[in-house]
This record gives structure tokens, sequence and C-alpha cells, in this order.
């Protein structure tokens, strides 16, 4: 009885969507702090470091902190022994990385909340390199860590094995968006005052296609700084780009174009000194006498 009346009332409902139009105004995504759409953006170049900064929390209940003007405060990443740096991504590269980071007592309650799903572990990526452009209003994606694992009485399990996605459009050098999450089967056990070495799995997705473009529904449609759409992922096949994929290529052929020349560089000089390389010639003389 209960279900049929929830059932015909949500019939009622559908018919209702079905008869109000279709929204037209669509908005682009994303704005900056003024609600404009983010024009004059300055490209990332290939391999340098993206500015990446998280939400500041408070430990007892994971709410954000704010500043005088009532803003979030956004503070780094926790200080990764490999570089003695905060954590950072390198644009449009994709590579394995790891950062161990310790757990001090307020690191260790953070972690809590995020792995109960209290809070997020919210972090931002700028999508222009102008220096500052965020603080100066400027359009940011967010990156949420999604860490998984267990809180036990009297430690936390961690699954530190992170995939990260980072999509991009394919001409412009800038972001659409990114998420990063915990993929592995084997949790650390930490305490407060351990280290986690976190292993990273960052790949760039360049070479999705936006579906669904939306243009000319845009209220300001005075310049999108890129190609608007859905950039879907792909039922099958990798998506990145053929000049990506060159990049790639052509990393892994200088590697192993050295590799091979540290190698062979013995055999050549060896046999160099033994030889000087007369005979060859020698030979072919006396063939050709013959
Ligand atoms: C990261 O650490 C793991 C062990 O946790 C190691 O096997 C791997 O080689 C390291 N990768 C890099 C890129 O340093
Ligand atoms: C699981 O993690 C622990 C602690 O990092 C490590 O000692 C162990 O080798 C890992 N096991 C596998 C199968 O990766």
């Amino acid at each position: 009885m209960k279900l049929l009346s929830i059932l015909s009332s949500s019939i009622i409902l559908l018919n209702y969507v079905h008869a109000i139009k279709p929204v037209t105004s669509a908005q682009f995504y994303p704005l900056n702090r003024n609600g404009d759409i983010p024009t004059d953006l300055e490209p990332f170049q290939l391999g340098q470091d993206i500015p990446l900064d998280c939400i500041s929390r408070n430990i007892d209940n994971g709410e954000h902190k704010f500043d005088d003007k009532d803003r979030i405060i956004y503070i780094p990443f926790p200080t990764c022994q490999e570089t003695n740096k905060p954590l950072s991504f390198k644009y449009g590269v994709s590579e394995d990385v790891n950062c161990t980071i310790g757990f001090t007592d307020e690191l260790y309650h953070l972690f809590q909340l995020y792995i109960h799903e209290d809070s997020p572990f919210s972090c931002r990526l700028p999508l222009s390199n102008e220096p500052h452009y965020i603080e100066k209003g400027g359009a940011f994606i967010p990156l949420t860590f999604n860490f998984r694992g267990q809180i036990q009485d009297s430690h936390l399990d961690i699954d530190s094995h992170l995939n990260v996605l980072f999509t991009k459009p394919a001409e412009e050098n800038t972001l659409i968006s990114s998420v990063a999450w915990s993929s592995g089967t084997n949790a650390t056990r930490i305490v407060i005052g351990d280290f986690l070495t976190i292993n990273l799995a960052v790949r760039w997705l360049d070479n999705l296609k936006n579906t669904d473009s939306n243009t000319d529904s845009f209220r300001n449609v005075n310049g999108l700084p890129f190609p608007d759409g859905f950039y879907k992922l792909p039922l099958n096949s990798i998506p990145i780009s053929y000049s990506m994929f060159l990049f790639y290529l052509g990393l892994v052929s200088l590697a192993s174009g050295a590799l091979v020349l540290a190698f062979s560089y013995n055999l050549i000089s060896i046999k160099f000194s033994k030889t000087h390389y007369r005979n060859l010639d020698n030979e072919s003389l006396v063939t050709k006498r013959d």
C-alpha cells in the first residue's frame, strides 16, 4: 500500500518533470571568484610543478578553518621526505611518485576524519600558470584524496596506494578535473609518530573527447578558455594523445638509446683498439683482387 503510493507519487513527479521545459541556461565551470568565466589563462609548461594546496581543518570536527575575512584557509599538502617539500604534481607527466609523510598528532586525527569520511581531504589546483592566480581570485579545480582504510581503537589501517587521474583539454595546457583514490589491497598500520609512504600512480588523460558541447547556450560567449562539454572516458582505448604518446616514446627511446650506447661503447672501443676498423677494408680489397 505504502509502496504503491510512493510509486504513484513518483509517477506524478515524473510527469511534472516532463512537463517543465529543459533547462537551457548553462553555466560554464569553473568560474573565478567574481563569478566570471576565466579567460586569458597562462598555459602550464609540460613538466612544471603545479601549485597544490589543501583545506585546513579543525581536528575536533573536521570543519574548515577560516581567516579574518571569512575565507577558507588553504595550506600545503604534508611534506614528503623524498623531496623535503609538500607534494606537488608535474604538469602533463604520467609517472609513479612516492611521498612519505610523518603522522603528527594533528595529521593522525585528520586522517581519522578522512577515513571515517566525516570530511574530505580536499585540495585544489589553479587553472592558470599565473603566479598567485587563485589568491588573486582565479578559478581552480578540486582534487580530493580519497584515502580508504579502517579506524581501530589503537591505530589506523590506511591503504596508501593511490591512483591519481588528471584530465586536460587536448590543445590547452590547463586542467579539466582531477581525482585521487586508494586502489591497493594492503593497508598499513599507523600510530602517531609513524611514517607512511604514499605510492601515487599519476596519469594524465589529455585526449578525451568533449561530448555535449554547450557553447551556444552560454550567456557569456565572448571566449571560453577551452572547448566546453563532458570530457568523457571512452568505453575502450587509452585516452592519451598521439603527441603525448610520442613524448613518452621519445623519453623511453632516449633512455634506452643512452643505455644501448653505454653498453656498446665498451664493445666498440675494445674492437676499435684491436682493429682500428681496418680489417674490413683490407678484406674487401682482398676480395676485389680475387
Ligand atoms: C616507491 O616505493 C616503493 C616501495 O614502497 C618502491 O617499490 C618503488 O620503487 C618506489 N617508486 C619510486 C618511483 O620511487
Ligand atoms: C603490505 O604493506 C606492508 C607494510 O608497508 C609491507 O611490509 C608488505 O610487504 C606489503 N605487502 C604486499 C603484498 O604488498
